[in-house]
């Protein structure tokens, strides 16, 4: 499954692999999206086909989906499982508190539901995403399509009463159309350098119309593997 790895995927596979380990026998698990949780779901679909591991997941996106399957994954939609044991995802940053930005990948919504409907969120991550304040990776909003640029003027305008570094804001593209998430919605990418207050901001944002959710996790994650280019995975 590993071949040749550079130190990067080394270092996601690593925390990938670990992180399996948390996963028992009948759990419902909650399945991240990104380059990270795609490592994690091939560990998984490893143990269900080779070690008869019984799990049901449940994707945070489409590309989960189809790659969970690909790998002998029983796949339930979060209304089938109602409540989850355990979700693994990825992340763009971690601080000291386990708060996170996520939805680099443009999956956040479905991430944030999926991973406050669990009894734990485990996050798997490099190294290189420990910061010591949240804000260099700009902070994805999901907004609707409907009026974005009102959404956007909005939220430049509130942008100006907290403590941030930097206030622009862009629209996430895919070529030359606006990225479309499997919710149809719209990404708007906060360039901010620093959160002050991730909590009093996740809040904030979501009293905007037009906001769907934000890609702050604030007290959701309990744990953070982090997997080393060397091999050596630590735990926070
Ligand atoms: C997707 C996410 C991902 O978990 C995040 O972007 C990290 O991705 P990767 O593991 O590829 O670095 O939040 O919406």
């Amino acid at each position: 499954m590993t071949g040749q790895l550079s130190p990067i995927d080394k270092a996601k596979f690593v925390a990938a692999k670990k992180a399996v380990d948390y996963v028992e026998d009948g759990m419902r698990v909650g399945l991240g999206t990104g380059s990270t949780a795609a490592w994690m779901v091939r560990c998984l679909g490893e143990l269900v086909r080779e070690d008869g591991l019984k799990i049901r997941g449940v994707p945070t996106s489409t590309r989960t989906a189809e790659l969970a399957r690909e790998v002998g994954i029983e796949v339930i939609s979060l209304d089938e499982a109602k409540w989850l044991d355990l979700t693994i995802d990825g992340a763009d940053e971690f601080d000291g508190e386990l708060n996170l930005i996520k939805g680099g990948g443009g999956a956040l919504l479905q991430e944030k539901i999926v991973a406050t409907a669990s009894d734990q969120m485990i996050v798997i991550a490099d190294a290189a995403k420990e910061v010591g304040h949240l804000g260099a990776f700009p902070l994805p909003v999901e907004v609707i399509p409907f009026g974005w640029q009102t959404s956007r003027a909005l939220i430049e305008e509130m942008l100006i009463s907290v403590d941030v570094l930097g206030r622009d804001v862009t629209l996430r593209m895919n070529g030359d159309h606006p990225y479309v998430t499997d919710e149809g919605n719209h990404i708007l990418d906060l360039h901010l350098g620093r959160i002050g207050n991730a909590r009093q901001l996740a809040m904030v944002l979501n009293q905007i119309p037009g906001v769907v959710e934000n890609g702050l996790f604030v007290d959701i994650c309990d744990v953070v593997v982090i997997g080393h280019g060397d091999g050596r995975v630590v735990l926070r």
